[in-house]
């Protein structure tokens, strides 16, 4: 059977990385958001996938954005930024939706200070990527798309 529908993936980023491009681009890589969205929506398009892109610094828009992708999205690649170290309500909505996730992290977590080293988010996902800047987001991707593919 073709797949006539491309499948689609969420990707949510969290607080600050609006900021991307200007935000110390030693953790963070020089790459502005947009770029990286354009270049995820690259290589989903390549493997058949639509990729959608959402950044909130809100936690509850957070939480809204994970409900949306009930039914919605065959996958969601998040990364809650400073949220991952705090928030029990993003982990119980990506938990309470029950639809595959990858978290990923710019920067290497286990290299920074010692609480960013407990993810609560990304406890509750299939895996998480952490350390390669924007590569972080397209390794999760292709990872996100492996296990919705059942690979
Ligand atoms: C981050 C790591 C978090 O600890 C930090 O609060 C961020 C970005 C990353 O992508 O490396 O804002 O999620």
């Amino acid at each position: 059977m073709t797949n006539a529908t491309p499948q689609r993936i969420l990707v949510i980023h969290g607080p600050n990385l609006n900021l991307l491009g200007k935000r110390d681009p030693t953790l963070y890589g020089s790459e502005t958001l947009e770029q990286i969205n354009a270049r995820l929506a690259a290589i989903g398009h390549d493997l058949g996938f639509d990729v959608v892109c959402k950044q909130s610094n809100i936690e509850g828009d957070i939480v809204e954005l994970v409900h949306s992708a009930r039914g919605a999205f065959g996958g969601i690649v998040i990364n809650p930024a400073g949220y991952s170290h705090t928030s029990v309500v993003i982990r119980d909505a990506l938990l309470a939706v029950g639809i595959p996730a990858v978290e990923v992290h710019l920067s290497n977590l286990y290299a920074r200070e010692e609480f960013r080293r407990v993810s609560l988010t990304g406890a509750v996902t299939r895996g998480v990527v952490s350390g390669f800047k924007s590569g972080s987001y397209e390794w999760g991707l292709r990872a996100l798309i492996q296990i919705i593919e059942g690979k």
